[in-house]
């Protein structure tokens, strides 16, 4: 296997091991937090696609420890507050590449949030981890598929500054998978749901088709993940005997999740799962119930 020239050593042990035929005993979740600690988000992308997970043993139990630096990070873009963000018109080759390199920043923070979640909270069932390592496979590719357009727009993942709002959210819910599930894949991922018709509307009113057409295989994936996370949340909501709108607004406040302004993609909330009283308290309007 060729690795990628970015990789360090300690990067490759994920890699190595899998290649010296040890995968029928590797554990998906210590793979997981491996997989993390890869600074290059291409060499992380990649290392995620090439495994075959489904030979790995899922260890629901174990407690692992959180080594430091998590998430591994690469040395660009540069992080600023998204105040520091500069607007560039998307009309502009450099508002293009800096619109598209954003997307691809999002991608990147969303594989380090998926293989987060699959090891970083014990004791939740085997199917728990699959799927959140499913969405780690799929927002490789997302990464991937963004990458490589922003190189055909002769710019590389690291051009522009970036914020890490979504990192932050990560770490204000590292203690609680609960709040973790109704604040990231629920609350920011959904967020996505509702702003990406607009992105990819403005990716065709400059003729990026190309552009486009990877938001579309973007929002087909992302309401798959928000399905998830709203199947997870119920999941322990109803363990936990607690309501799963009134829990969502606590859980908002405590963690200091952002206010979620209108308008939403109700079509695609729908799709991925939430009910008529959660869209109800989400825009505002009366319960039905
Ligand atoms: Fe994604
Ligand atoms: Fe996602």
């Amino acid at each position: 296997m060729t690795l990628p020239r970015t990789i360090t050593p300690a990067q490759a042990a994920p890699l190595a091991r899998r290649t010296s035929g040890s995968a029928l005993t590797s554990s998906l979740r210590e793979e997981a937090l491996q997989l993390l600690l890869i600074s290059a988000p291409q060499a992380k992308a990649a290392a995620i696609s090439a495994l075959n997970t489904w030979e790995f043993q899922v260890d629901t139990r174990s407690c692992l420890t959180e080594p430091q630096g998590v998430p591994g990070r690469p040395e660009r873009p540069l992080l600023v507050q998204p105040s520091a963000l500069k607007n560039r018109a998307v009309g502009t080759p450099e508002g293009h590449a800096s619109l598209i390199h954003a997307l691809a920043h999002i991608e990147a923070n969303a594989i380090n949030l998926a293989l987060d979640i699959v090891w970083r909270f014990a004791d939740m069932p085997e199917a728990f981890y699959r799927d959140w390592w499913q969405v780690a496979v799929e927002e490789a590719l997302h990464f991937q598929l963004l990458e490589a357009h922003l190189q055909s727009l002769d710019h590389a993942y690291g051009d522009f500054p970036a914020h890490d709002g979504l990192w932050d959210m990560a770490q204000r819910t590292r203690s609680d998978v609960l709040a973790r599930l109704a604040l990231v894949p629920r609350t920011l991922e959904a967020r996505g749901l509702d702003v990406t018709p607009a992105i990819r509307n403005k990716l065709v009113s400059i003729g990026d088709k190309r552009g486009a057409a990877i938001l579309d295989i973007i929002l087909k994936d992302e309401i798959g993940h928000v399905a998830t996370g709203n199947r997870w949340y119920s999941a322990l909501c109803a363990q936990r005997s607690l309501d799963p709108v009134v829990t969502y607004t606590q859980l908002a406040l405590t963690h200091g999740a952002p206010q979620l302004k209108g308008p939403f993609n109700l079509p695609a909330r729908r799709a991925a799962g939430f009910s008529d009283d959660e869209l109800a308290a989400l825009c505002g309007t009366p319960q039905t119930a």
